[in-house]
């Protein structure tokens, strides 16, 4: 079985095993779009199993001499680091192209033919891309599966199953709860995709922007169609009381053609300890970071503050779909 080299006997309830099997064996990771509820719960159920197994022997062998290539064409801390850490507390390895200038990128290699390379070398590949369909792109022509770590202002996949799973490791289930997403709107891929995830669940989901920052309206119609309730705001004061989780986002910078008209919007929103007097005791305030002052770090001590928590969930959710789609759970 697997779990060789730990010193502990296997629990019969942990779901790993050799299960090539399995419906995600070799399968990329592009959208939130291939999962349903059922998916979601297997996923989580595994992403426990991770956290249990780190907490009790750190690392094990599930993923011995399997090998990740992390391929960054865009800055990342917390996505190439936590799936570095997955895959090595996995007992896996990892090929760190983070910074792709110093790679055959800047002689004019396409995407295809660096992620045709890279699988030569690895057993499953991790893309950030600043383009949108980047992911589906290199899936189309890669044997091995490909994971979206961002592409553009299109989706963070696996940033959004760690965002519900903290939503529901802190909340239970999110059904009956108020979500607001407050910032960026329009470029932040991760609100993008956890929109999209939440409508699987009977939620009400709140968006508050400037005006030039909107959820975009394919999305909005998208989520009409499931049913799901949604109200947009410039302001959070109509939408505070009601919420149960606040996602707050960065303004992207970077996917700004007019650097006036960033200006104009940067400082759009700060929440600070006087905003959550007005919110729920049991709120809890979610950011996929980096904050570039979007929350006041007087905030950081708030019980309802969850945004670091939320950082280290993102480690067990990845180890969880390394594991899927490498045929080991
Ligand atoms: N880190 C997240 C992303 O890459 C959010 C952000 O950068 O603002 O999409
Ligand atoms: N949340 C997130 O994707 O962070 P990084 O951009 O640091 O990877």
């Amino acid at each position: 079985m697997i779990l060789a080299n730990t010193n502990h006997t296997q629990s019969p309830h942990l779901p790993f095993g050799d299960q090539r099997t399995s419906p995600w064996y070799g399968k990329s990771i592009i959208s939130v779009k291939q999962f349903n509820r059922h998916d979601l719960r297997y996923i989580f159920e595994v992403a426990h199993e991770m956290r249990e197994m780190v907490e009790r022997v750190g690392t094990f062998d599930l993923l011995k001499g399997k090998i990740l290539a992390n391929l960054f064409y865009e800055p990342s801390t917390r996505t190439a680091s936590s799936f570095t850490a997955a895959m090595e507390r996995l007992g896996g390895s990892v090929i760190p192209i983070n910074e792709v200038k110093y790679s055959s990128v800047s002689k004019g290699e396409s995407l295809p033919d660096t992620v045709r390379s890279l699988e030569c070398y690895s057993d499953v590949l991790v893309l950030r891309h600043p383009e949108i369909g980047a992911s589906a792109l290199a899936a189309k022509y890669a044997k091995k599966p490909i994971l979206n770590g961002g592409d553009g202002a299109g989706e963070h996949p696996t940033q959004a199953l760690l965002d519900l799973f903290t939503i529901i490791e802190e909340h239970g289930q999110p059904d009956g709860l108020t979500i607001t997403m407050l910032g960026d709107l329009k470029h932040g891929r991760t609100v993008h995709s956890l929109s999209r995830l939440l409508s699987l669940y009977d939620v009400r989901l709140n968006y508050v922007s400037p005006d030039i920052l909107r959820m975009p309206s394919e999305i909005i119609q998208e989520i009409e169609e499931k049913g799901i309730p949604q109200n947009e705001y410039t302001g959070l004061e109509e939408a505070l009381s009601e919420t149960d989780v606040l996602y707050v986002t960065r303004v992207q910078k970077e996917r700004f053609a007019d650097p006036e008209a960033y200006e104009k919007v940067k400082g759009a929103y700060v929440i600070t300890p006087e905003t959550m007097q007005s919110a729920k005791s049991d709120m809890i305030l979610m950011h996929p970071l980096p904050r570039v002052g979007e929350i006041s770090m007087e905030l950081d001590d708030d019980p309802r503050a969850a945004y670091f928590r939320q950082m280290e969930y993102g480690m067990y959710v990845r180890m969880a779909l390394l594991a899927m789609v490498l045929g080991k759970a």
